[in-house]
């Protein structure tokens, strides 16, 4: 059974090795090895052979069968390697990356229109002493209507077209009701009055057309102190547009109006291109909202502001469809990088 001669030897390794050479897989190779090294391989039965053998000749022939399963165990290793490394450098091949094709271009953001405006009035203010305020834009029924002496039932509720969110809870319609949570958190950490803000933010109303949108921008102004007349109104607002549009010839007329927060209420024109345009409303401060904030208006007095953000923008940009601020198309909003 056992017939180890050099010959045998060296032909059992040098067919072994032609077997591997021929497998292109790790599972080829895998059953190939089975032929040599399996539990009834070529080897194993030479192994299970060495038993009917005498004593004397058993050691030699036990050596020969190790020398021929280190060469077959060498050739199996050498092809699992080479078959590994081919396998490597295919899949290197086919996930390659071509680092000559042009780049995928990014492109570079820019500001929004309406946030460039904010921006530079939020400049502007700053540099004539207004701090920056802000609140929420879910209000409650109080804030936005009842602390602004607009009370249930009364006709100027139904000129804002609101969003509710329950019976109590709206889309702040405008940006008004800061002025009442400002006043009550200066009296509460005693910071003022006097006190000076503008109140720029998102407001909301059920509208939608070239010139409204049913989210839009207002910055609202309040300055309150002891001697505070309408006088500074004109030269704040005056000034403020002056600046904002680069115009030192541009002036500011008043309209007799009507606000439920304020008396003597205002809308406010600014002189453009030979005519007058309106931008907001103004006007003092009523005393029904000084008293529900607790701020004595026998002592303090006080002139409130809106205007519109897109309406700024359009007129600065010559922008003739307010929509175009919300639609997103890339050709319109790449005018202002
Ligand atoms: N809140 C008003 C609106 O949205 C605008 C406004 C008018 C604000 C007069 C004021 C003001 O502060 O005094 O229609």
């Amino acid at each position: 059974m056992v017939n180890m001669t050099v010959q045998n030897m060296e032909h059992i390794i040098s067919e072994a090795t032609q077997d591997f050479g021929a497998c292109e897989t790790i599972q080829d190779l895998e059953q190939a090895k089975a032929r040599y090294l399996g539990k009834s391989g070529l080897l194993t039965e030479q192994l299970k052979g060495l038993g009917k053998l005498s004593a004397e000749e058993r050691p030699a022939a036990g050596a020969a069968i190790n020398v021929v399963k280190q060469g077959v165990e060498e050739a199996l290793r050498q092809r699992r390697e080479a078959i590994l490394h081919a396998e490597q450098a295919r899949q290197l091949e086919s996930e390659s990356i071509d680092v000559t094709m042009p780049a995928r271009n990014h492109g570079k953001g820019g500001l929004h229109p309406v946030t460039m405006t904010l921006n530079r009035l939020e400049q502007i203010f700053h540099s004539i002493g207004f701090a920056v305020a802000e609140g929420p834009e879910i209000e409650t029924d109080f804030y936005n209507f009842t602390a602004l002496n607009i009370p249930e039932d009364h006709p100027a509720r139904a000129m804002h077209d609101t969003f509710y969110i329950d019976d109590k809870h709206v889309l702040r319609t405008h940006t008004s009701p800061v002025q009442v949570h400002y006043m009550q958190n200066a009296l509460k950490d005693e910071s003022g009055p006097p006190l000076k803000i503008i109140a720029p933010g998102r407001v909301y109303r059920v509208d939608s057309d070239a010139t409204h949108s049913p989210m839009f921008h207002q910055v609202e102004g309040l300055w309150v102190d002891e001697d505070i007349s309408f006088a500074n109104l004109k030269g704040v607002v005056q000034d403020f547009l002056q600046r904002f549009f680069e115009r030192e010839d541009l002036e500011v007329r008043f309209r007799p109006s009507f606000f439920p927060f304020t008396e003597p209420s205002a809308e406010m024109d600014m002189s453009w291109n030979g005519g007058w345009l309106e931008i907001g409303g103004c006007g003092m401060v009523h005393p029904e909202v000084f008293r529900h904030v607790g701020i004595d208006s026998e002592k303090y007095r006080g002139f409130a502001f809106g205007l519109g953000v897109e309406r700024l923008t359009m007129l600065r940009y010559g922008v003739n469809d307010l929509r175009l601020f919300f639609n997103n198309d890339m050709r319109f909003l790449q005018q202002f990088g």
